[in-house]
């Protein structure tokens, strides 16, 4: 396995994390230089995705990169019935770096003990979301000025949902109280609750998205019902539409508090909150351009100051 692997953000520390950041800030001042030249990039998307694949191209294009891949599996040979140890030592051959998002949990991983090339997960079934919790750490550290002794609210499919449980297990080092807000059917698992515990981290359960949760939040984590997870989709039709932020439920909440949703949305954010200023998921998605150029150069160990400075 190389070790600047990016698989689960158990894999970094709080330095690396807070690295990352100031990275992240360091790109959004100047996301034009070309220091991944003669670099080839692959992005192996196995599932269907906008803003992951596009950011992490738009990453290494601004850096002066190429990058090769397929947004759609049915058009590799892994429709052929080509295994995903083969796909992962075949395109090794090619690229300095693999960005790859699989359906199945652990395939990221699985893809490290195949090849020596460095890996960066961009989504591994319900498991892990490793580089959409470093721009969410980057919009959080941004809009609050700090990440320590926040409270996060996290609401809809935390059953399914790998951005907060990556999110979660980041802000282990950062004092966090969580709210989390699901149906029984959607509850944050038990391995995160337990994490929870093990670590120290204060959380309540909540079936109701009640205003007096609202009004204790710093960060409001919204999040989409998967239907692509259900394999019942009776089930998924009667959880589906159980949470909706609405503007005027936003009256009563800190001035700091900032709407989260790793898009994409469906019904779990009305429009009407789109204009409201504490609505912040448009920015957090651009935020992933910086925070994925930080990523790639670590990935790739490239020295961002020193090839910044020639
Ligand atoms: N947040 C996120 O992963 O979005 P995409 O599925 O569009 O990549």
């Amino acid at each position: 396995m190389n070790s600047n692997s990016l698989v689960s953000i158990d894999d970094i520390s709080r330095e690396e994390i807070l690295d990352l950041i100031e990275r992240a800030r360091f790109f959004e001042e100047h996301p034009n230089h070309k220091i991944l030249d003669g670099k080839v990039v692959a992005t192996l998307f196995f599932e269907p995705s906008t803003r992951t694949r596009l950011s992490f191209e738009t990453a290494v294009n601004r850096l002066g990169g190429r990058v090769i891949g397929f947004s759609d599996a049915a058009t590799s040979s892994s429709s052929k019935g080509e295994s995903l140890k083969d796909t992962i030592k075949m395109v090794s051959n090619y690229v300095d770096l693999i960005i790859m998002r699989h359906f199945l949990e652990g395939a990221a991983r699985y893809a490290t003990e195949v090849t020596d090339t460095p890996i960066i997960n961009a989504g591994d079934g319900a498991n892990q979301h490793p580089s959409q919790t470093m721009l969410d750490l980057y919009s959080i550290s941004k809009t609050q000025g700090r990440l320590e002794d926040l409270t996060i609210t996290m609401v809809g499919d935390l059953k399914y949902g790998r951005t907060v449980h990556s999110l979660l297990m980041a802000m282990r080092y950062f004092n966090p109280t969580f709210h989390f807000v699901a149906c029984d059917t959607l509850r944050m698992p038990k391995e995160y609750r337990d994490f929870c515990d093990a670590n120290g981290i204060r959380y309540t359960e909540h079936t109701d998205f009640s205003p007096e949760v609202i009004a204790d939040t710093d960060i409001l984590y919204m999040t989409r019902v998967q239907r692509e997870r259900f394999t019942d989709i009776m089930e998924y039709e009667s959880v589906k539409n159980l949470y909706t932020l609405h503007n005027d439920m936003l009256e009563c909440s800190k001035p700091n508090l900032r709407v989260l949703h790793p898009l994409p949305r469906v019904n779990e954010i009305d429009r009407d909150v789109d204009d409201n200023p504490k609505a912040y998921y448009f920015d957090q998605a651009r935020n992933g351009l910086y925070a994925r150029q930080a990523i790639i150069c670590k990935a790739l160990g490239i020295d961002i100051y020193k090839e910044a400075a020639k």
